[in-house]
């Protein structure tokens, strides 16, 4: 659906962003992750054509962003970090008025905003003057602002940044039932675990340089199949757990031994291949295992590899 190409961008000297190369699928959630300064913002704003890229090209839906600017606007939404919104008008108002800037018809519009503000949770609020909006409703009213002329495409940058935990699971409810309405939609974040559990798939930036770019299922599967050289494991046994905590001390390539509620966390630096050696080390210390299992990877599994420079 989205393919960027060898994007490069400076400001006077400064490489904002450096050769970056990603695809994101069509339906896709994709959380664009990396500390403040990294790029995000400078990548989605070329995305949404409101910065030329320097060399390279990004193509939406077959559509470049250089060649065909015009179409790429009809095919997004953009929501950008800092939104402002007037005082003095009610909700309503202010979608029906971006419903005619994108000249959606008049006798469409009515219905249009009633479907916008059914889905982002506003219909209930509609009679409110926009200035008067806690921050988790505007956001929604700037994503229901995004959605008028039906983009195939929401790019999203920190929708999430400033939102309590309520107003954060709201947000990810939305874009869930955005993604079933057929949206690819990416979102940035400089929080990791605000992403972690939005997105299926992933891109981490560095510096204007992209670490790693893909489906999180895939990058889970690859990093498995590459035998990644450690692993996290839980360790469960009967009775007291201090005598399994001394018998892992006193073995080699081990670490990062932790011990919450009666579960023994640990690190083994060994592939896959090496736990039955190390399940039987632990039965001949007389450790009275009760189970050994992976602690399941995830984002901040794939974020720990790529920022250590496992997978590069
Ligand atoms: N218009 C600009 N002029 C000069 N430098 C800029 C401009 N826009 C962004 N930068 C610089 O480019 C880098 C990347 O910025 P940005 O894309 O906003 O990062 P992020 O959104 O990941 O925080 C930063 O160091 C920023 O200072
Ligand atoms: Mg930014």
């Amino acid at each position: 659906m989205i393919l960027v190409q060898h994007v490069c961008k400076t400001f006077r000297q400064f490489r904002a962003v450096w050769d970056l190369s990603f695809e994101i699928g069509a339906g896709d959630i994709f959380g664009f992750v990396g500390p403040n300064g990294a790029g995000k913002t400078t990548t989605m704003r070329m995305m949404a054509t409101l910065l030329d890229p320097d060399y390279g090209d990004i193509v939406i839906d077959g559509v470049s962003v250089l060649d065909e600017p015009e179409a790429i606007r009809r095919l997004i939404g953009y929501m950008p970090d800092y939104v402002g919104v007037y005082d003095g008008v009610e909700i309503r108002e202010y979608l029906e008025f971006f419903a005619a800037a994108y000249r959606v018809p008049v006798e469409r519009r009515q219905q249009l905003v009633n479907e916008i503000m059914e889905i982002t949770d506003l219909t209930s609020v509609e009679k409110k003057d926009v200035g008067t909006l806690s921050k988790g409703m505007r956001q929604r009213l700037c994503l229901a602002k995004t959605l008028v002329h039906d983009p195939k495409v929401l790019i999203l940058d920190e929708p999430a940044a400033g939102l309590d935990p309520r107003a954060r699971i709201e947000l990810r409810l939305l874009l869930k039932e955005l993604q079933k309405l057929g949206k690819t939609i990416i979102i940035s974040s400089h929080i990791l675990t605000e992403l972690s559990d939005m997105c299926n798939s992933v891109g981490i930036i560095e510096r204007g340089i992209m670490l790693k770019a893909g489906r999180i299922e895939d990058i889970l599967a690859e990093r498995n199949a590459t035998g990644i050289r450690q692993q996290k494991l839980f360790l469960r046994v009967l009775g007291s757990p201090d005598a399994a905590v001394a018998a892992l001390r006193s073995l080699p390539d081990i670490g990062g031994i932790e011990l919450d509620r009666g579960i023994i966390t640990f690190t083994f630096m060994q592939p896959v291949e090496s736990n039955p050696g190390l399940l039987r080390e632990l039965l001949n210390r007389n450790v009275p295992v009760v189970s050994m299992a992976p602690a399941t990877a995830n984002l901040e599994d794939i974020f720990l590899d790529v920022t250590k420079g496992i997978i590069a």
